[in-house]
């Protein structure tokens, strides 16, 4: 496998992001279109779209939302640093630059190493100042940490379309990392996700004239798919809006809330039917977003201990001892040791020693998964937390 391929093998979420280009392709937003011309279409097959299609409207619409909604908070926010997290493939950098605000765009590094050089080459070099581009994984502080290693001031970190692809587990890391940022720097976390899946099925009964509940099922089980993971536990998908609010405010945040109809008054690519434009506004005035701020007095944890990997063959067996933690950034390092092993030493037998493994998100099951299948294969010493994550999902993966 080369780097590219096992990036997309420990991350296939990357996926979503390309989609929400291709869909606002179809406004023909000059941004948008600037970035869009330029990124390897693999998973967008050109002409698939039908913007025709009501129910593809209505996606498109959804997404055009959101966008515009990134733009406003940006332009509303006092904070001079944007952290847009998931950055995924959206030209949001240029309205940052243009609004002379420093724009860090954090994401997988699989979305990072295409997105970047396309990003730089549609700023002007007095714009390329503002911007930044950096791997992250939203479940691994020290990733989010490095990427914002310069930032002088406060943060507003904005994240649309994230939350839903995290089990419990995973979305408490989230938490946890993102309330430390903002105790450190101050600021504060907008998300369109508590309630975009409620947004997108109005959308979608108001433009098609279907059902909601279709569109809810569609949406939950579509993103099951492209997480390419079970989902029944990802409470931003499945679980119910005071679920979701009562986790946030567990985790230590103060919320607020915006209203789209607050953020949006016009959607372009409806211009031409105003009067279903209207009725949609008029929908998103019971729809909310989330405005978060750190709770001074919860607790932030601050424990990490770095990822760190050994190998050693003997008697035809491959050990392998893993501390810190393994996840979307750590696995695809893990698996390129491991092929590089493999390509200098024969061995039939793998043996994990997971006796410092602290974390594993589903990314670490997948590069676990791919030795288990090539080999036999042993890990021990794991403890409660991990052995109860790779017992449960091991099937699921
Ligand atoms: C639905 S897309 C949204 C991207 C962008 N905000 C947009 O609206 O197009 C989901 C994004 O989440 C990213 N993602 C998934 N898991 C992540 C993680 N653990 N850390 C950082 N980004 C992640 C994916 O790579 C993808 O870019």
């Amino acid at each position: 496998m080369n780097h590219n391929e096992l990036l997309k093998k420990v991350n296939p979420v990357y996926f979503s992001a390309k989609g929400c280009l291709g869909l606002l392709a179809e406004t023909k937003e000059p941004d948008i279109m600037r970035f869009y011309n330029e990124v390897d279409k693999e998973t967008i097959t050109p002409g698939s779209i039908d913007i025709n299609n009501p129910i593809t409207k209505s996606w498109v619409v959804s997404i055009e939302v959101r966008y515009n909604t990134w733009n406003v908070i940006a332009q509303k926010t006092d904070c001079p640093n944007i952290v847009d997290l998931p950055c995924g493939y959206l030209p949001h950098c240029l309205k940052a630059a243009k609004l002379n605000k420093k724009y860090y765009g954090l994401d997988l590094p699989i979305v990072i190493e295409e997105i970047s050089p396309i990003a730089f080459k549609n700023l002007s070099d007095a714009e390329k100042n503002f911007v930044q581009y950096h791997a992250a994984d939203a479940t691994n502080y020290i990733s989010l940490r490095n990427a914002l290693k310069d930032v002088q001031g406060k943060i507003c970190i904005i994240t649309d379309g994230l939350l839903g692809y995290f089990n419990r587990y995973d979305l408490k890391a989230v938490c946890q990392n993102i309330h430390r940022l903002l105790r450190e720097f101050g600021g504060c976390w907008y998300t369109s996700d508590y309630e975009f899946s409620d947004l997108m099925a109005a959308t979608y009964a108001l433009v098609t004239g279907g059902k909601k509940s279709d569109m809810l099922e569609a949406n939950t089980s579509g993103s099951g798919k492209i997480a390419d993971a079970d989902n029944s536990d990802f409470i931003f998908n499945t679980g119910t809006l005071e679920e979701r609010k009562n986790f946030i405010e567990e985790c230590g945040f103060n919320v607020k809330t915006f209203r789209y109809s607050d953020m949006i008054n016009f959607i372009p690519s409806l211009k031409e039917n105003p009067e279903l434009m209207q009725k949609i506004l008029s929908a998103y005035q019971d729809f909310e977003g989330w405005i978060l701020t750190a709770d001074e007095t919860a607790e932030t944890q601050e424990t990490e201990i770095p990822f760190a990997q050994n190998f050693s063959v003997k008697d035809n067996v491959l050990s392998i001892s893993i501390s810190g933690r393994l996840d979307s950034i750590t696995a695809p390092e893990l698996l390129q040791k491991y092929e590089e092993q493999r390509a200098k030493n024969i061995f039939d037998e793998i043996h994990v020693d997971a006796a410092n493994l602290k974390y594993i998100s589903y990314a670490g099951l997948r590069a676990l998964k791919i030795m288990q299948e090539s080999c036999n294969f042993k890990i021990s010493n794991m403890n409660d937390e991990v052995k109860k994550i790779f017992e449960e999902n091991q099937e699921k993966i």
